[in-house]
């Protein structure tokens, strides 16, 4: 039934007018992953590669994001993969903040319908929309943060560790292996 119900809402994203995004998109990202996923990674918005074939990604940043995945032996069944804008912004600028506006009651149906146990927000956007406007991922990565009976653990976004350091890199290998841990003591 959540299957149907999260189909639905896709092709709802597909066809969204809400914003000025739905005019340039080639395909709308709803997301990707299980119904019935124990941790929700929530990105910024769809690049190019994934504006092409509509699913989330699935351009370098997304190749980083899957092999960190696979390095901690989430499989397939128990993750899904969302974004805060479903459509590829011009240039692949930051969302505006109309856009968000328009934009994240499909990311809160999401998680609604997905009910996952951890949610982690990749980078700024998601942390800011899901957590509070007003934090930064420089000081909340790592951490623990309850709200509403959800539990997240905010990291850097993995494009922001393909332009930065290899300390940076090394930070979120080491927060991506605290989710194995966590997802123990929020008790699965
Ligand atoms: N960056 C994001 O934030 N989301 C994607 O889907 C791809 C790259």
């Amino acid at each position: 039934m959540y299957g149907e119900l999260i189909e639905e809402l896709a092709e709802a994203i597909r066809i969204c007018r809400k914003c000025p995004l739905g005019e340039l998109r080639k395909n709308a990202v709803p997301g990707e992953g299980s119904v019935r996923a124990k941790v929700m990674f929530v990105g910024e918005a769809p690049g190019e590669e994934e504006d092409n074939q509509g699913r989330p990604f699935v351009g370098r940043a997304g190749q980083l994001l899957r092999q960190l995945i696979a390095h901690i032996q989430l499989e397939e069944g128990e993750y899904y993969i969302g974004n805060v804008l479903k459509c590829r912004p011009p240039e692949n600028r930051n969302p505006l903040p109309l856009e968000i506006e328009a934009c994240k009651p499909y990311l809160f149906s999401q998680i609604a319908l997905i009910k996952p146990l951890l949610i982690v927000p990749l980078g700024n956007f998601g942390l800011q929309v899901l957590v509070g406007p007003k934090l930064t991922i420089a000081r909340a990565r790592g951490k623990l943060f309850s709200k509403d009976g959800m539990h997240f653990f905010p990291t850097y976004h993995p494009a922001a560790v393909l332009r930065g350091s290899a300390r940076l890199r090394q930070t979120l290998v080491e927060d991506f292996e605290e989710i194995p841990k966590l997802l123990i003591e929020l008790g699965i």
